[in-house]
C-alpha cells in the first residue's frame, strides 16, 4: 500500500481562507466548489468542447493516443489504470498524456474542469515517472486546499494499486514530520504552505532532486490568500530542468500571467469557448412586476410545459427558500441548494436531483457551475445575474443557462424582468452574446406553445 501516514480519507469540510462575498450574500468559494465537483462526478463528462493545442514546437509532430497502450506504460501501472474503470484516453488525455510522458520531458499549461480526466492525467505521468528505485521525493504535486490534495491522493493510491514500491506522502497541516530527515516517498502530495515548509524550513524535500512539478487549480491557487506567493517560492527552489504541469479551469489575465511565471516553453492545451453552446438553447425574458408576479409566471410555465427538470436561480437565500416553500405549496418537487450548507449536504441535494428524486432545483449563485444534469430543459433566471457594480455578469449566465441544451438536446432559458434595469441587463446580454432574447407573455397559452416548441 502507498502513504506513509494514514489519513482520514472522509471529507472534512472547512472553510478555506479565500472567497469574497458576494452581493446576494452567498460565498462563491472556488475551492469548495472544486471539491463539490469531485464529490459528485461519478463519470467522465462528455466534453462538447474542442480541444486547441498550442505546442511549443510547432514544426515537431502532434502526438494523440486512442488507447493506454499506446502509452507503453509499465504493465503495473496500465493494471491500476484499467482497475479504476477507465477504457480509453479522454478527449484531454488523448492529446495531454503523449506531452507529459513524453522523453526529453515537455512542460505543460492545460485548462481542464474536474470531470475531463485531468487529475487521473497527472496522477498516471507521476507514477510513470518516477524511479521507484530511487528513494527520495522524485514528484511534488501541490492543490489549493486539504481537501483537494487528499482527492488527488486518493486517485494516486488507486491507480498505484500495483505499484507497491511507490510511496506517497501528504504534505499538509498536521501530518507532523521530523525536521532534518528526508522523506524516502517518491511522491508528495499537498497545499503550498505546508510543502513550502518541508522544501524549506523542514528539509524533508530536497527540492533540487525534485523532476516533476505538478500545480493543481492555479485559478482557485491564487485566489487563496498567500498561496500564490507561496506557489511561486517552491518553485523558484527547482531547477530548471524540472518539468512543470499546471492545470486550471479558467484563465483570466491573472491567472494566465502566473502561469507563464511558473511554467517556461510550454505546451499549450485550451478548451474552446462554450459559447457555442447557446446555439442549443432558445431564450425568453418574461415581464414581471414583483416576486409574486415572476411567481405566477413561473407556473404558468411550468402549467403549459413538459418540462423535465429545471434549475432556478434566485439572486438571495431569503428569495430562494420563499419560492422553494411557494412551489412545493403548489405541489412541486423543490430541491434547495444554498449557501449555508455544507459541501457534503450541497452533493447529496444535487444526488437526488439528478436522480430525478426533486424535478426542480432552486439555487443561488453558489452552485451554477459545473452541474452536469442531462435532462435539465429548463433554466430560469428569477434573478438576473449581476456584478458588483449592477452590470449584467455575462460569464455567470453563460455557466447557469449552459446547464441545459447540453449533449445536443435542446433547452430554454427564461429570464424574469422586473424592473427598466433589469431589461437593460437583458440587452447587454443579448449584445454580448450576439443572440436575440425573445419575448414570452407567460399568460398567453397558445403564443407560448409556439415559441416553445
Ligand atoms: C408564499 O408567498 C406569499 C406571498 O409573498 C407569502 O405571504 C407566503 O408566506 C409564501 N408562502 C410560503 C410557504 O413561504
Ligand atoms: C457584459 O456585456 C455587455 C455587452 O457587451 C457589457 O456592456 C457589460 O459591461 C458586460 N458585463 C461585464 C460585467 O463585463
Amino acid at each position: 500500500r502507498l502513504g506513509r501516514k494514514k489519513v482520514k480519507s472522509n471529507i472534512v469540510p472547512e472553510k478555506s481562507e479565500n472567497g469574497g462575498w458576494r452581493k446576494d450574500g452567498d460565498k462563491v468559494d472556488l475551492a469548495e466548489q472544486s471539491l463539490l465537483n469531485k464529490l459528485i462526478r461519478h463519470s467522465l463528462v462528455r466534453n462538447r468542447n474542442q480541444v486547441e493545442v498550442l505546442q511549443r514546437d510547432p514544426t515537431s509532430p502532434l502526438y494523440s493516443v486512442k488507447t493506454f497502450e499506446e502509452l507503453r506504460l509499465k504493465p503495473d501501472l496500465l493494471k491500476g489504470v484499467y482497475n479504476m474503470g477507465f477504457n480509453r484516453p479522454s478527449r484531454i488525455q488523448e492529446n495531454a498524456l503523449p506531452m507529459m510522458l513524453a522523453q526529453p520531458p515537455q512542460n505543460l499549461i492545460a485548462q481542464s474542469q474536474s470531470g475531463t480526466g485531468k487529475t487521473a492525467a497527472f496522477s498516471l505521468a507521476m507514477l510513470s515517472h518516477v524511479n521507484p528505485a530511487n528513494k527520495w521525493t522524485q514528484c511534488l504535486c501541490i492543490a489549493p486546499t486539504y481537501e483537494l490534495a487528499l482527492q488527488i491522493g486518493q486517485v494516486i493510491e488507486q491507480m498505484g494499486k500495483y505499484c507497491p514500491d511507490v510511496k506517497l506522502a501528504y504534505g499538509i497541516r498536521g501530518n507532523r514530520m521530523e525536521r532534518g530527515i528526508k522523506l524516502q516517498e517518491q511522491i508528495v502530495i499537498g497545499t503550498p504552505g505546508t510543502v513550502l515548509d518541508w522544501c524549506t524550513k523542514y528539509r524533508l524535500i530536497e527540492p533540487k532532486k525534485i523532476t516533476m512539478f505538478v500545480l493543481d487549480e492555479a485559478d482557485v491557487m491564487i485566489a487563496t490568500q498567500g498561496h500564490r506567493d507561496q506557489s511561486i517560492r517552491i518553485h523558484r527552489q527547482l531547477t530548471k530542468d524540472c518539468q512543470m504541469l499546471l492545470f486550471s479551469a479558467t484563465f483570466e489575465d491573472s491567472v494566465w500571467r502566473f502561469a507563464e511565471q511558473v511554467v517556461p516553453d510550454p505546451n499549450i492545451i485550451r478548451l474552446k469557448r462554450e459559447e457555442e453552446t447557446l446555439d442549443t438553447i432558445k431564450q425568453f425574458y418574461v415581464v414581471c412586476k414583483e416576486k409574486e408576479d415572476k411567481f405566477t409566471a413561473l407556473c404558468n410555465l411550468y402549467g403549459s410545459l413538459t418540462i423535465a427538470q429545471a434549475m432556478i436561480f434566485c439572486h438571495t437565500r431569503k428569495m430562494a427558500a420563499w419560492l422553494t416553500a411557494n412551489l412545493t405549496k403548489e405541489g412541486h418537487q423543490v430541491a434547495l441548494l444554498s449557501g449555508e450548507m455544507t459541501v457534503e449536504q450541497r452533493a447529496s441535494v444535487i444526488e437526488r436531483y439528478r436522480n430525478g428524486k426533486e424535478k426542480v432545483l432552486v439555487t443561488t449563485n453558489v452552485c451554477s457551475r459545473g452541474i452536469d444534469v442531462e435532462q435539465v430543459s429548463l433554466v430560469v433566471n428569477f434573478d438576473l445575474p449581476v456584478d458588483m457594480d449592477g452590470n449584467a455578469d455575462n460569464e455567470t449566465y453563460l455557466h447557469r443557462i449552459g446547464r441545459t441544451g447540453r449533449f445536443g438536446r435542446r433547452g430554454f432559458a427564461v429570464n424574469m424582468v422586473d424592473s427598466k434595469h433589469s431589461m437593460d441587463i437583458i440587452n447587454q446580454i443579448e449584445m454580448h452574446f450576439n443572440r436575440r432574447i425573445t419575448k414570452l407573455d407567460t399568460s398567453d397559452l397558445e403564443e407560448m406553445e409556439s415559441l416553445m416548441s
